[in-house]
């Protein structure tokens, strides 16, 4: 079995559902449950012995000694991790917790679990971290994608945390000989996607008749990728990246903010038109900047396409299409998340926008 941590968040849960859905190799997901974490992305396997979740914080060296014993996996793929780059400003204290001591707790635990395996064992095994672009820092209009040689530049609390964590997976390969693989990922979008981020926030937003917060004048770029092809870039790397190897995932897909806002008012305008007929663009609100704001981001991928043969398989067209009928086909889904801890974030993070 595989031991995935962050599992009942946006791309973990994407990628537990995705790996059942193709594989019959079971699946041990420990996940804290933070606010980001929601078990009901999972209903879908309740009745499904292929998938054992645990409810743990990866900080707990008891907790992850006592299941790596028990349910000897043959490897861990980490994306349990404080996510959101506004909260990261708001409060780091919990992104050095989770980010950096859960992932050294982690490494350490798995460290020991991998020493003591039988020869052909420990060959198997593997670690893949799950990691960022934003660990590069910001690009400049014309300057080319960031390739894995690209400094770490990181410029938020978040980046910073999972630079940090980068370093220690890439320490405890070149120090202990840990068979580690790491992946530094653009944005992702689709389904489960919490509504604190841009693409599900504007989507909820707009349906809800609220304002869509821009901040500054909307011109960042972020190059964006559906999640199934992160989760497909992940088992790819899993099955045959080279070990103490860093890939790149991307999308080609670079936009601006403004531009995602304004597509994502259009398709909606066409699926769910405004009962006064009006573009969803009305409810376009420009708000007080992210401090700290990266500019650019993009993505060069062609290491792991020459190497591992991996492509994306939607377009940003297509992705998107099927990530705005998502979120139409899942109001309940989307009334859930939207609780007591949500709200009063959103409340914290825009009163003074
Ligand atoms: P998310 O915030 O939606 O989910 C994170 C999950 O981790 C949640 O289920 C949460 O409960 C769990 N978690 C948090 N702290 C934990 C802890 N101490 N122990 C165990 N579980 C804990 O995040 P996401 O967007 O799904 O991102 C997953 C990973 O992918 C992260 O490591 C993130 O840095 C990375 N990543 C995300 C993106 C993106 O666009 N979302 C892009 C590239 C890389
Ligand atoms: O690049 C990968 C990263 O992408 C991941 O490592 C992070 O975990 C993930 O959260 C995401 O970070 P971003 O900060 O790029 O994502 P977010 O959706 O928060 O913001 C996307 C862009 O939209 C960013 O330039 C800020 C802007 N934005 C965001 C929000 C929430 C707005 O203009 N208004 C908003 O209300």
């Amino acid at each position: 079995m595989i031991l995935v941590t962050g599992g009942a968040g946006f791309i973990g849960a994407n990628f537990v559902l995705d790996w059942l859905a193709q594989c019959d190799e079971p699946v041990l997901n420990l996940d804290k449950l933070t606010y980001a974490g929601n078990v009901h992305n999972l209903d879908s396997l309740s009745q499904d012995t292929r998938h054992t979740f645990v409810q743990g914080d990866i900080a707990d060296r008891t907790l992850l000694d006592r299941l790596l014993a028990q349910h000897r996996p043959r490897a861990v793929v980490n994306f349990a991790a404080e996510s959101h780059v506004d909260r990261s400003i708001h409060g780091p204290e919990d992104f050095i917790q989770t980010n950096v001591v859960g992932t050294f707790r982690l490494l350490e635990a798995v460290r020991q679990h991998w020493s003591g395996l039988p020869a052909m064992e420990k060959e198997a095994f593997r670690f893949l971290h799950v990691s960022t672009d934003e660990v590069y820092g910001t690009l400049e209009p014309e300057a080319p994608a960031f390739t894995e040689t690209h400094n770490y530049e990181p410029n938020s609390p978040y980046s910073a945390s999972k630079a940090a964590s980068d370093h220690l997976v890439r320490a405890w390969h070149h120090t202990y000989g840990l068979p580690v693989l790491t992946t530094n990922c653009s944005n992702n979008y689709g389904p489960y996607h919490f509504p604190e981020k841009l693409i599900p926030l504007v989507i909820v937003n707009a349906l809800a008749g609220k304002p869509l917060p821009i901040y500054g004048d909307g011109r960042q770029i972020r190059d964006w990728l559906y999640v199934r092809d992160h989760c497909s870039a992940i088992r790819r790397v899993l099955e045959a990246g080279r070990l103490g190897e860093t890939y790149n995932v991307g999308g080609w897909n670079e936009s601006a903010n403004i531009d995602i806002v304004r597509l994502i008012c259009s398709l909606l305008d066409e699926l769910r038109p405004r009962a006064d007929g009006q573009s969803y663009a009305a409810q376009i609100t420009h708000v007080t900047d992210r401090p700290g704001h990266d500019r650019r981001y993009a993505i060069d991928a062609r290491k792991l396409e020459r190497e591992l043969g991996w492509k994306p398989a939607e377009t940003f067209e297509t992705g998107i299409r099927k990530t705005v009928q998502w979120y139409l086909e899942h109001p309940e889904w989307v009334a859930q998340v939207q609780s007591g801890a949500y709200r009063d974030w959103v409340q914290k993070q825009y009163q003074s926008a």
